[in-house]
Order: structure tokens, then sequence, then C-alpha cells
């Protein structure tokens, strides 16, 4: 059975709203996904719920990941450290798109649902046929009891608490955790050694830690909110594992401040949306230390040689970017595949701050629903 929450058996704990509430529960939240899921001994995720015996799980050749909303961008991560880890191929699919598209599906493709609430009407309804087409299909939720956890085969629960805001925060964050633990999980099944598996459980474990310190970028966010509250246009640029914090960042913007923002791979930038770069509009460049940081660091000359406002979200011993952005924010430095979780923390609350003195409803934006239980 559902056990329904409310607004109203959920304390706002002296904040204004759910939404910052829920950001500033992140460490936390982290913490609960993971709990009991890291095992130094094997050096590997353990998951309760998958329903299907190693043997079976060994024999994935590849993944299906599909979502919708922000869940879908917890899947596009998701794409990234898996296939990096695991080295399995891994689709990510609006569940809009797949529920009537007819793909080609490989025998032994493993489906995964990714789902907040456990409701949404298409991601329910692309599992139902993937189900029906004879595949594993196994749910990602936060909500307990939920219909997509009962319908799918199996399933991780993210453990993070009931998530009031209509925008998606601590969800999102245990997603992306869950992600990196089946990253871990699939790629100790097949060629990741166990010193290996070690090094990512051990950087998983600094995770909280690393992300109630990127919330110490409150007063940064704050402070840039102010200064670029009345711009209409926004980009949002990264690249690599921050390619969809780019998407996220965007997402989290419109809809609680009602302010247009495209999320780009930063690359991208020059086969149009520099055309909408002026005075006026900033730019969003995630683009803490890694292997791609000179190249989103030459996007980013390119946005300044056109004038273009810069908000950089860079690691906190980055000594270079400062010269050339116009504002820094600063996070601190984890794995690569890890930087998701802790990159997208200072934009959640920038689209706070923004919606805030804009006079936006955070908590309830208008034409948004917590769940879209229909087509
Ligand atoms: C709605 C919410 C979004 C959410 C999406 C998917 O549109 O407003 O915040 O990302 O549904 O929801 P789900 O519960 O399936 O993750």
């Amino acid at each position: 059975e559902v056990i329904e929450i409310d607004a109203s058996d959920v304390d706002l704990g002296g904040y204004e709203h759910y939404m910052l509430k829920e950001i500033f529960e992140q460490p936390q939240s982290i913490e609960n996904t993971m709990r009991g899921r890291l095992s130094l001994d094997d050096a590997t995720a353990v998951f309760g719920g998958l329903n299907l015996s190693p043997q079976e799980l060994r024999g994935v050749d590849r993944i299906l990941l599909t979502a919708c909303g922000t869940s879908w961008h917890a899947a596009l991560v998701g794409e990234y450290i898996i296939e990096e880890m695991a080295r399995i191929p891994v689709e990510v699919e609006y569940a809009s798109e797949l529920r009537y598209r007819n793909p080609p599906t490989p025998r032994r493709t493993l489906v995964f649902g990714i789902t907040q609430s456990g409701e949404t009407a298409d991601t329910l309804a692309a599992l139902r046929e993937m189900k029906r087409k004879g595949h594993p299909t196994l749910a990602i939720c936060n909500v307990v009891g939920s219909t997509i956890a009962q319908e799918a085969d199996g399933g991780i629960y993210l453990h993070a608490g009931p998530e009031i805001g209509v925008a998606s925060t601590k969800a999102y964050t245990s997603q992306l955790a869950v992600m990196a633990m089946l990253g871990l999980y699939f790629g100790r099944l097949t060629h990741l050694s166990f010193d290996q598996g070690y090094r990512i459980i051990e950087s998983l474990q600094k995770l909280p830690a690393a992300v109630e310190k990127a919330l110490e970028s409150n007063d940064a966010a704050r402070k840039i909110a102010e200064k670029y509250q009345a711009a209409s246009n926004f980009l949002y640029l990264g690249r690599h594992f921050n390619f969809p914090t780019a998407l996220e960042g965007a997402l989290k913007l419109k809809e609680i401040s009602y302010i247009h923002a495209e999320g780009y791979p930063a690359a991208e930038l020059k086969h149009g949306p520099i055309a909408l770069v002026d005075e006026q509009t900033p730019s969003v460049f995630i683009m803490p230390r890694g292997v791609v940081y000179d190249k989103v660091m030459s996007n980013l000359e390119e946005i300044k040689a056109r004038r273009g406002p810069v908000i950089a979200i860079a690691s906190e011993d980055d000594d270079q970017v400062a010269k050339i952005a116009d504002d820094v924010i600063r996070i601190p430095m984890v794995d690569e595949f890890l930087q998701p979780i802790v990159s997208i923390i200072p934009l959640q609350l920038l689209a706070y701050h923004i919606a805030q003195l804009r006079g936006c409803d955070v908590d309830k934006p208008r034409n948004l629903a917590k769940s879209v239980t229909v087509e």
C-alpha cells in the first residue's frame, strides 16, 4: 500500500521553502541512499532487490535507461558512468518516446525506469511495453510501494526521504548516487579489479562531506542571483559528465523562475546557441577540473569575446578561471564521475534564489505537478 505523504506532514525545519530545505538535506539524503550498499570486503555495491541472479546480471550486454524530466537527466549521467566503469553499452530514452517507438531490443537488454514518484504515466507505460517484450524491468524509485515500484521485476529505492518541492533536488542527487553504485556493480561483474572497486567506494564515501562543502556556495549563489535576476535568457554549458548538469541546471531555472534557459554541451555553442549571446545573456559554465577543462575554457573565451557575462562553476583550486569569468562559484574536488552530484548544488541554489527574488512560488511553480500521472 502506498503511504500518502503531503506537505503538511513534513516540517519545514526553519527553512522558508521545502525546496531550500531539501537542497540542504542532500549530504544526509545521499548518505541514506548509499547506506548498507557499499561493501569494502568485496569492493562492490550491494543491492537487495534486483531479483536477478549474478549470472543473469553478468549476461546483460545492453542497458536501457528510461525516464522523464529531471530523472531523465540522471539517466544521462548514468550512461556516462556505466559505460565508463562497466563497458556495457547504455542507451537513454525519454519514456514518452520509448512507449510509442518500436526499437529493436537485443535479447539481453536490461531496462531501468528512473522515477522519483514511481507514478509518472509515461515511465510506467514504457516499462510495461518493455516488460511485455520480455525484458527484465527494474525501477529506481524514491516512493516506496509506488505503482512503478510494484510493477517492475525489482529495483532500487532511493531512500532520499519525501521530496515536497515540485522541482526535484535531493531525489536527483540520490539517483546519481545510484547510477554511480550501478556503474561500480556492473563494473565489478565485468572488468574492474578489486583495487579499482575499492577506490571507487572510497570516493563515494567522501561524497556527503563534499556536498556539505558545496552548500557553502549558498551566499555566492545569492549574490549572483541578485546580479542577474532580471535576465530573460540564460545559457548553461558543460561537457562530458557535466553536460547533463548543464541540462539540469537550465531546467531548474526554467521550472521555478520562468526564465528561459537552455542547456547545451559547451562545444555545441558554435553550432547555433552562440547566436543568442549578448551583454544581457549570462552563460553558466560548469567546468570543474578534468579531462575537458581546457576545451571548456576555450568555449568560455568564445563567449567572453562576444561580451557575454560568464558565471563559472569551478574547482576550489582553479586560479585561472577568475581571470576571465565575471563570477566564480567554487566547488570541492571529487572524482570526475561524481562531479555531477557536487556541481548541481550551486545551480539548484542559483535557481532557488533567482526565483525567490522574482517573487515566484518556489515550491509550487505554475503549470507544473510533482507527479504527472496523465499522458
Ligand atoms: C514532473 C516533475 C519533475 C520530474 C518529472 C519526472 O514533471 O515536475 O520534477 O522530474 O515529473 O518525475 P518522476 O517522479 O518520474 O521522477
